[in-house]
């Protein structure tokens, strides 16, 4: 079994989003797919609605998720760890114990297009069409990503 773990900031918006597009492209016997947040602020919270309703516009459900945050243990659990932005990078560069916690660490966009280290941009405080674009872009990467993990 692959883990991969997908990290934002609230865990509401991008990495919900994130995990389920991941997953509708991979087999769930073979690859784990999981979220979290590096803050604590919607710890047990649903998605946003605005995510929750691109992603069903996609007949994609992620209206089960609920926030969590981030853990060291999540360094031992996943196999990649994939941040949406700079700041989600530095945050678990900071908790990284050594380099190997740091190894799994990567940014998502790097995987439709390689080492840029592009960002997903934060849709919390835009409008609908934020996250319309965010979602076209994760969903670029996931493409790219389970070709990837399915050779
Ligand atoms: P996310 O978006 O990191 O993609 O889940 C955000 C959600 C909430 C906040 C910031 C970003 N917030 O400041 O509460």
């Amino acid at each position: 079994m692959i883990k991969i773990l997908m990290v934002c900031l609230g865990n509401i918006c991008r990495s919900p989003l994130a995990q389920s597009i991941l997953q509708s492209k991979l087999s769930e016997d073979s690859f784990y797919i999981d979220s979290a947040g590096t803050s604590a602020y919607h710890i047990g919270e649903l998605p946003d609605s605005r995510s929750i309703d691109i992603a069903k516009q996609y007949a994609i459900d992620i209206s089960q998720q609920r926030a969590r945050a981030f853990e060291l243990k999540d360094f031992d659990l996943f196999d990649f760890i994939l941040v949406m932005d700079a700041s989600n990078y530095q945050n678990l560069k900071v908790l990284a114990r050594d380099e190997s916690d740091l190894a799994k660490v990567d940014f998502i966009l790097n995987y439709s297009l390689p080492n840029e280290n592009l960002e997903v941009p934060d849709p919390y405080y835009g409008g609908d069409s934020g996250f319309n674009s965010v979602f076209q872009m994760l969903d670029t990467a996931c493409e790219a990503l389970a070709k990837e993990l399915n050779t």
